[in-house]
């Protein structure tokens, strides 16, 4: 979803932001859960950890996390793990109002976005498609995978298409006001996704691109960060949602930059020709796909890509590259802010899956606390192996 964290960041062109401002009490709602979010994770979380790592069992468990040849599979420790933070009031109390905020989001922010509502449908229609950059294809009927279509990703009442307004909800509400605290999902406390995002782009191992693929697109966040890095590339992507396509679409045409946008199944059919791009990213793309999408996923990239191209993936690190209480903070999300392929994909391995795909020069690391953004690049092999 794109959003901006910073509404008085002076790079920002010129009409590309509303000049009218939530209410007062639309705005202080949201911004209290901003510091909500920030006080759970940045001061009761390191609590809990410390509290954790003093516990004997804890000490033993995170013990045999780190080690090279554990007693226990990964599933058995983090569930150990879990059962113990459970019984510490301080972890509880910072899993309360890490849901608290998640839900609020939505049931604070959609009335504010509602106050607005004929300011936000105007300064919108400003943008129309006469001057829209890039193009937008939107197929007239495709197949929605079934596992997509009934989760209300991350609490989103009605999912990524549940309410007309959710481009400016997170673009002009949570994004600046909630989000860019940091502290939820993986992106650590303090930390900026939008930085994140910037630095995951500059993992490309060549100073220039022709084309750019992302799988999973969104609103543009991750193409904006692109075009900011490559400003000469042409920037390509797909998403299943089509009210994200449009968002985004405009939202680039708004900030001066052309997209090519399709509505498709990524991991099924891109419709893009074989061996047409020099890049391929996705961001915060794997964990939202059951493990047998993602390698489907994987495929398809591989496809499109040209020999020599490279792949730059960013998603939240898996449990093996994290210590054991920030392993229990990352599984909760699965059972608790709607992220049901969450835990399945952090204890998979993409290294794995792009190895089984054909890629080659596969590496994994991470940028920042909490190994977080974790990259795990790769590139498709000049001649291709028969397999
Ligand atoms: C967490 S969002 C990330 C969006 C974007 N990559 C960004 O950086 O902001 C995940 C996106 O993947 C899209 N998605 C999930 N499964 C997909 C699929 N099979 N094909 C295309 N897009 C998909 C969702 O609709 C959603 O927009």
């Amino acid at each position: 979803m794109t959003f901006l964290t910073r509404l008085d960041d002076s790079s920002l062109a010129a009409g590309s932001i509303p000049t009218f401002s939530l209410s007062q009490r639309g705005r202080s709602g949201l911004e209290l859960l901003g510091s909500i979010q920030k006080f759970s994770s940045g001061t009761l979380r390191p609590i809990a950890a410390e509290r954790f790592a003093n516990d004997a069992e804890g000490h033993a468990l995170a013990q045999d996390h780190a080690s090279s040849s554990p007693d226990l599979t990964t599933r058995e420790r983090i569930q150990r793990a879990k059962t113990l933070c459970e019984r510490d009031n301080v972890y509880r109390l910072e899993r309360f109002l890490q849901r608290y905020v998640a839900e609020e989001n939505f049931n604070r922010g959609i009335p504010a976005i509602e106050e607005r509502r004929a300011q936000f449908e105007a300064f919108d229609a400003k943008q129309g498609q006469a001057d829209a950059l890039g193009s937008l294809d939107l197929p007239d009927r495709i197949d929605i995978p079934k596992y997509y279509d009934r989760i209300e990703w991350h609490l989103e009442p009605g999912g990524w298409d549940g309410y007309d307004l959710y481009g400016a909800l997170f673009a002009f509400g949570v994004g600046p006001m909630v989000f860019r605290h940091g502290g939820y999902a993986a992106v650590g406390v303090g930390d900026d996704i939008t930085q994140q995002r910037l630095k995951t782009v500059a993992q490309f191992p060549k100073s220039h691109y022709g084309k750019i693929y992302e799988p999973g697109c969104g609103g543009v966040s991750t193409l904006k960060a692109l075009h900011t890095v490559f400003p000469d590339a042409e920037l390509h992507g797909s998403d299943l949602s089509v009210l994200l396509l449009k968002n985004g679409r405009k939202m680039a045409s708004r900030q001066g930059f052309a997209v090519h946008l399709r509505q498709a199944d990524a991991a099924h059919d891109t419709r893009e020709p074989d061996d047409s791009f020099d890049g391929v990213i996705t961001y915060a793309l794997h964990h939202e796909l059951p493990p047998k999408a993602n390698r489907k996923l994987l495929a398809e990239m591989f496809r499109i890509m040209k020999p020599g191209a490279d792949i730059v993936i960013s998603d939240p690190p898996p449990f093996r590259a994290v210590d054991l209480f920030h392993a229990v903070i990352l599984d909760w999300d699965t059972d608790h802010r709607e992220e049901p392929f969450f835990s399945a994909v952090l204890h998979d391995s993409i290294d794995d899956m792009l190895a089984e795909t054909g890629f080659e020069a596969i590496e994994s690391y991470g940028l920042g606390q909490g190994q977080y953004p974790w990259i795990t690049r790769a590139r498709k092999p000049l001649t291709e192996a028969v397999r």
